[in-house]
């Protein structure tokens, strides 16, 4: 069983790297995956680069040509959600591609020839992934980010959801294209740029998924200022604890 874990910030899949035994890498299609044992369990860890073409690619790639058997996304995502704010953690259900438009010939949203709006992570891991940010968020984070960190980003007691996630071929950073979303899709709390894309491919390929994802910034105009230096800062720690906790059983 090789459970693949794919990031979307080269930051994330760094402190992963470093984390493992790595018994080989191999580069294909422009990324490099290593392969090896991380905590106890045999992974193959890749960054996915950005945007779901990639991200789909990269998939089927885990799947096809390392067997996965399982993959898990981390990475990071903007809160559309009034709720949310910036370092907590979203554990998603239902995955949209916001910009899948196929009208009037389907409904907005459908997947061709699949005939689904939605698709659902696997619902094991899911609560897995939950239990270990949990984890995280009330006991470790004060261990495991700097003090000026936290302070800066006033991470004082971050939250941890379940909730849909949209994906689509755009960084949203504008209010009202933020507040148009979560209209059209009200259970979407974050939005990201690869998730949903990474579940049609693991739909058609039936093999499960889940995704982590840290809010960054909330899609408004300031989401490119705070982006950059919240996956390097925060978002790696937040997502290799997290996974650690989960490998280890909590
Ligand atoms: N990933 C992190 N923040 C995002 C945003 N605002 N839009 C799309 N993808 C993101």
């Amino acid at each position: 069983m090789t459970l693949a874990i794919m990031s979307a910030m080269p930051e994330e899949n760094a402190s992963l790297v470093q984390s493992m035994t790595v018994d080989s890498s191999t580069k294909i299609g422009q990324r490099t995956y290593f392969q090896g044992q991380l905590w106890g369990q045999s992974v193959v860890v890749v960054f996915s680069r950005w945007g779901k073409v990639a991200a789909a690619s990269t998939a089927v790639t885990l799947i096809e040509r390392f067997k996965a058997s399982e993959i898990i996304f981390v990475g990071v995502a903007g809160a559309i959600d009034p709720e949310l704010t910036i370092g907590d953690v979203v554990i998603g259900n239902n995955f949209y591609q916001h910009d899948l438009d196929a009208r009037p010939m389907l409904a907005r949203h459908e997947i061709p020839l699949i005939g689904v709006t939605s698709i659902e992570s696997d619902s094991q891991r899911r609560n897995e992934l939950l239990r270990a940010a949990i984890l995280f968020a009330q006991q470790q984070i004060r261990q495991e980010v700097p003090a000026d960190v936290l302070k800066q980003y006033s991470l004082n007691s971050p939250q941890v959801v379940e909730g849909g996630i949209a994906s689509g071929d755009q960084f949203i950073s504008n209010a009202s294209d933020a507040m148009e979303l979560k209209q059209r899709l009200p259970d979407v709390v974050c939005v990201e740029m690869e998730g949903a894309s990474v579940a049609q491919v693991c739909l058609e390929h039936e093999t499960p998924f889940s995704v982590l994802r840290v809010i960054s910034d909330s899609a408004n105009s300031e989401a490119d200022i705070n982006f950059q230096s919240f996956v390097q800062d925060v978002a790696r720690i937040y997502s290799c604890q997290i996974l650690k906790n989960m490998f280890e059983g909590v």
